[in-house]
């Protein structure tokens, strides 16, 4: 008897781009959350998971974390990665994007960018065949906040009925930490200083995501209002990657913002500090704070290996 071919299921990020937290649905998230808990339990499970597969991770600026848990990550799944910088491809002014984009399509499997501009990124995915990963842009900060999200759960199990705080600048990093924690379901008070709110379509977005999910999305210049009763306070520098010129300003500006034990001591007592790093002590941080027990950033960083490993791993595989 001729046996029935068996049913392949495409899994379902195959050959996807990560570009925004937003191009994956909650369900797509949720798994991706799962698998982050099995790599990160059972690693040696994963060992070959990728072998053969290489990555060619972009940098257009510095980095310690994004760089080194691309790099580990994509060898401890068994594959390969190879870093270029602006010495090396000076993207958009020795090669425009598209000839960038249509010669790594045939040369790596998958593409990690740090860049300025979102849109070199959404660029890029657009021409190259291959999966495309944002390893930040001005606009977002996607893995990040799959790594943030994940450090929440750890400690807090449930995501719905949390209040999570974003406190400073309305930047990359709080709008993939916006979009993820609306989602999920997850209430979202982001504290900014009028000036330097998120951007309104990130925001009108992420007011809509939480209308689907049961969640909610408040902004509120009052640093207080946001830390009241918080469950996580969450903060990031004030000039970002590209604003070195601004820093001085900002931080007057900000100064209010600051993350410190009198604005700490309004959240719940078991409230976890979370930051992206790196982090500018003194300034959207004190130490106080940081090397608090309710400190959670270095758990965050060693989060960032795992999550993007599960990423990796379902956008790359056969
Ligand atoms: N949080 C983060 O992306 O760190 P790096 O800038 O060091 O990669
Ligand atoms: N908002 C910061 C995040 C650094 C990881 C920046 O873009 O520089």
């Amino acid at each position: 008897m001729k046996k029935k071919p068996k049913k392949t299921r495409k899994p379902a990020l195959r050959g996807r781009d990560y570009l925004s937290v937003d191009d994956f649905s909650a369900a797509e998230i949720r798994s991706l959350l799962a698998l982050t808990a099995d790599i990160k339990a059972h690693p040696k499970r994963y060992r070959s998971a990728l072998t053969g597969k290489m990555m060619a991770l972009i940098f257009e600026k510095p980095s310690l974390r994004t760089r080194t848990t691309f790099t580990v990550g994509i060898k401890q799944l068994g594959g390969d990665s190879l870093l270029l910088t602006p010495a090396d491809i000076n993207l958009g002014k020795r090669e425009s994007v598209y000839d960038v984009a249509k010669n790594l399509e045939r040369m790596v499997d998958g593409i990690m960018i740090r860049t300025f501009g979102h849109d070199i990124c959404t660029g890029l995915a657009h021409h190259a065949s291959i999966p495309v990963i944002n390893g930040l842009t001005d606009l977002e900060h996607p893995c990040q906040a799959m790594a943030d999200i994940f450090t929440v759960i750890e400690h807090k199990k449930n995501l719905k009925r949390l209040k999570l705080s974003y406190i400073g600048d309305g930047n990359n990093v709080a709008h993939s930490l916006m979009l993820m924690a609306a989602k999920l379901g997850t209430t979202v008070f982001v504290a900014t200083p009028e000036g330097y709110k998120p951007r309104q379509d990130v925001l009108d977005r992420a007011v809509a995501l939480a209308r689907e999910s049961g969640g909610q999305v408040v902004w509120t210049a009052d640093p207080v209002e946001a830390a009241r009763e918080a469950d996580m306070i969450y903060t990031d520098t004030w000039a970002s990657m590209g604003q070195e010129s601004e820093a001085d300003e900002r931080r007057r500006i900000f100064a209010p913002y600051q993350v410190n034990m009198a604005l700490f001591s309004h959240a719940k007592e078991d409230a976890l500090f979370m930051h992206c790093l790196p982090a500018h002590r003194g300034q959207e941080v004190t130490d106080e704070v940081i090397d608090s027990p309710n400190s959670v950033v270095f758990q965050e960083a060693e989060n960032r290996l795992h999550a993007q490993k599960a990423i990796m791993l379902e956008l790359l595989r056969d």
